[in-house]
């Protein structure tokens, strides 16, 4: 189930329970794609899929507090921020997550938000 608000959708992602810890999932919608990642604290974070560096699959990096490792060159990424940590530098798009009646929702860019 789906729920459009003015600039963005959210996206019924996976079953909160059944989501690993510490472990990146991949989601996608349209032509987003995101990685979704539950921390041992049970917080949730969603980002660009993609590294910034050189396209590394960032649901396949290592997670270790609040940073994933990218699994191609090893940038570490802040997830809450999606801020690339020094020395390195750039940044990925962070996308919103909620969850309701157990299933995890991502607020994904509309359409119309896509293309502009
Ligand atoms: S592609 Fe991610 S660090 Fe190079």
């Amino acid at each position: 189930m789906n729920t459009q608000t003015e600039q963005s959708v959210w996206v019924q992602a996976v079953s909160y329970e059944e989501l690993a810890l510490n472990t990146g999932k991949t989601i996608r919608y349209q032509d987003v794609e995101v990685a979704l990642f539950k921390l041992q604290s049970g917080k949730l974070h969603a980002i660009q899929n993609r590294c910034p560096h050189k396209q590394g699959v960032l649901a396949e990096g290592i997670v270790c507090d609040e940073h994933v490792f990218c699994p191609m060159h090893d940038r570490k990424i802040h997830l809450p921020s999606g801020e690339v940590q020094k020395p390195d530098t750039g940044c990925v798009q962070t996308y919103e997550t909620k969850i309701q009646e157990g299933y995890v929702y991502i607020a994904f860019p509309t359409a119309r938000e896509i293309a502009s």
